[in-house]
């Protein structure tokens, strides 16, 4: 079984429950210019009771803004933030310039164009040979990926999601999209919730097919409250200086265990795993597990290097004989890629002059990470392309030895 038909199983596996209701007028605004599809739908101002009414009590980054200006300006610089947007010129990132806005593909009869015009941006494929041509267009609906890599494209077929054929990844330009095969012109891949449960904060699901949405309040980007749950309690009690109670409100994960802090990664980065309950419906602080089944940790498993970095992590040494979480070395505000940066949270726990440090010559090493985090492909991106299959690198989160690794001079 290849990468791409193990992925069909799973996604196939996911449930579709979905415990919320419509979404308020305020978390409905996408950060971004909103696309025809969310102008025209009607802004619901009462949302509907429903069970939890979750929805109901978010804010929206830009009221944290007002008092947490900086952390706003510098979280919205990072991937998670950009990891999914609407459409526009700036969002999409492949060119749409007459050079530049083909992909040809190893079946002579079939091409691929991307047009910007007045009323959006669109992906047509182009079958057949002159004058015997077919065309299918479709608009691009939403924007994937943070572009760090890559980006691909979703368009809206009714209230369904499709994913569009063509993507883009920052080193190639235009590619077939990772998992579709080159030569033939495929728009019928669904997105299920679990994609958008990773990529975007909110989007509401409706009765099967599993990739129905309603059009409207959905939130884009990954924002503040996905982490920190609903904020607008917290809103009006600092802005009206409720005093009284010594609870916040809002929740801060540096509070939670360190099982908790690691579930709340693990929501997006312990890899796809089974739904237990409805997309959308986990609230960080509880155990992930009552939402997701993920893989077992097994030692002999092969774990792929692609948005599994929990499990990786977890098959560390320094993660199983310290008290080690991701936060340890990120801090999700800020978009921190310095690699010396990285290195000297290493050497707050292995410090030079003691036993956790090795023997070698390690002190003049700035960067640890490339030789005990090296960058590693992926099996489970792979674009079929120009004849070839291509895989993007990924860093892994298994710090160790690495054979490959010389010692630093
Ligand atoms: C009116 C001002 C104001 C707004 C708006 C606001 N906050 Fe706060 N926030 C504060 C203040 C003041 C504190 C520190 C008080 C405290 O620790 O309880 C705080 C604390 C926090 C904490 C730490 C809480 C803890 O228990 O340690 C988090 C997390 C947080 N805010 C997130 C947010 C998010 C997310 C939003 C938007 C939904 C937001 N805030 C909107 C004023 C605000
Ligand atoms: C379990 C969570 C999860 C699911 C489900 C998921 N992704 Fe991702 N995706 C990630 C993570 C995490 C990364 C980046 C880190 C990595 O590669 O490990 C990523 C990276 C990407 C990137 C590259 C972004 C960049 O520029 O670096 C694209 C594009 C992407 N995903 C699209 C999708 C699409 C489309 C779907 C659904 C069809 C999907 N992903 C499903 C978690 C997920
Ligand atoms: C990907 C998850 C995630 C997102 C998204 C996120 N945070 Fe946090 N936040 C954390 C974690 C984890 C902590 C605790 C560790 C730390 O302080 O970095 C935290 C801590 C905080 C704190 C308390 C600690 C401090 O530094 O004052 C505030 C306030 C806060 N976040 C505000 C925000 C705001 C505002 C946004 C949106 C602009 C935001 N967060 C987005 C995960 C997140
Ligand atoms: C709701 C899903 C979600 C949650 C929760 C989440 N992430 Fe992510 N994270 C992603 C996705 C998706 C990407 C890839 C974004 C892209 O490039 O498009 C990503 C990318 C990253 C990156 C690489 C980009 C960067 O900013 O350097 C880091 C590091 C990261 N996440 C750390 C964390 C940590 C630590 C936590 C837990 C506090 C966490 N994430 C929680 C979905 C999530
Ligand atoms: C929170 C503390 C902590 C941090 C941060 C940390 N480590 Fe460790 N590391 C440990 C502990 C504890 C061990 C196990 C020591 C032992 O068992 O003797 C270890 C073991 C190791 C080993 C041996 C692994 C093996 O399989 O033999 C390497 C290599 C290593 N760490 C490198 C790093 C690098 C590189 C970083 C930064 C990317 C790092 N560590 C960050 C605590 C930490
Ligand atoms: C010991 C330090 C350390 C810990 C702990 C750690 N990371 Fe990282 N992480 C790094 C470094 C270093 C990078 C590479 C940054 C870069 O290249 O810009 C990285 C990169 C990432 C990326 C981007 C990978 C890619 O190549 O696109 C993601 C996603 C990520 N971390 C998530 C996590 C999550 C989730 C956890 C907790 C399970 C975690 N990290 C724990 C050091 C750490
Ligand atoms: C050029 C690659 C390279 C760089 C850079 C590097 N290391 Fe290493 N490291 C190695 C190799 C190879 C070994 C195994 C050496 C041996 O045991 O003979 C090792 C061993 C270790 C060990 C000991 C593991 C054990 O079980 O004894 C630790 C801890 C460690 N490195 C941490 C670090 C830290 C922290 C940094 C950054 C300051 C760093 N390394 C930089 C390649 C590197």
């Amino acid at each position: 079984m290849n990468a791409t038909s193990i992925m069909g199983v799973i996604l196939g596996l996911l449930g579709v429950l979905n415990v919320f209701g419509q979404s308020n007028g305020q978390s409905q605004q996408a950060p971004l210019s909103p696309a025809p599809a969310v102008v025209t739908a009607p802004k619901a101002n009462k949302p509907a009771p429903t069970p939890g009414n979750y929805a109901d009590s978010y804010a929206g980054d830009e009221a944290c803004g007002v008092c947490h200006r900086e952390k706003v300006e510098t979280f919205h610089q990072t991937d998670h933030y950009l990891t999914s947007k609407l459409p526009d010129k700036d969002s999409i990132l492949g060119k749409f310039t007459p050079d530049r806005n083909v992909l040809k593909t190893s079946n002579p009869e079939l091409s691929f164009r991307m047009d910007k015009r007045e009323d959006g941006f669109f992906q047509t494929a182009v079958q057949g040979i002159a004058p015997y041509i077919t065309e299918r267009t479709e608009r691009f609906g939403l924007v994937v990926g943070s572009g760090r890599k890559g980006q691909t494209y979703l368009f809206w077929k009714g209230d369904q999601l499709f994913q569009l054929p063509v993507s883009y990844w920052t080193e190639l330009g235009w590619v077939n999209s990772p998992g579709f095969r080159d030569g033939i012109a495929n728009f019928d891949r669904p997105i299920i919730p679990r994609c958008l449960e990773c990529h975007a904060t909110y989007f509401q699901s409706l009765p099967p097919p599993q990739n129905r949405y309603g059009k409207a309040g959905f939130v884009v980007g990954i924002t503040c409250e996905k982490c920190h749950g609903p904020g607008r309690e917290h809103v009006l009690r600092e802005s009206s200086k409720v005093s009284g109670s010594p609870d916040s409100a809002i929740l801060n994960p540096a509070k939670f265990s360190r099982d908790r802090q690691i579930d709340l990664c693990s929501w997006c980065h312990a890899g796809h795993g089974v739904a237990l309950a409805g997309a959308f419906s986990y609230r960080p602080g509880e155990p992930i597990d009552k939402y997701l089944k993920l893989p077992e940790p097994d030692p002999n498993a092969k774990v792929d290097v692609h948005g599994s970095q929990v499990e990786l992590l977890e098959k560390s040494r320094c993660f199983q004989s310290s008290a080690m979480t991701c936060l340890t070395c990120h801090d999700v505000h800020t978009d921190q890629h310095d690699l010396s940066v990285f290195s000297q949270r290493c050497l707050s726990c292995h410090k030079p002059e003691t036993a956790m440090f090795p023997k070698l010559d390690h002190q003049a090493a700035s960067n640890c990470i490339d030789c005990h985090m090296p960058r590693q492909e992926t099996n489970l991106i792979v674009f079929d392309w120009n004849g070839k299959k291509a895989r993007p690198q990924v860093r892994t989160h298994w710090i160790k030895i690495y054979p490959a690794t010389t010692q630093p001079q």
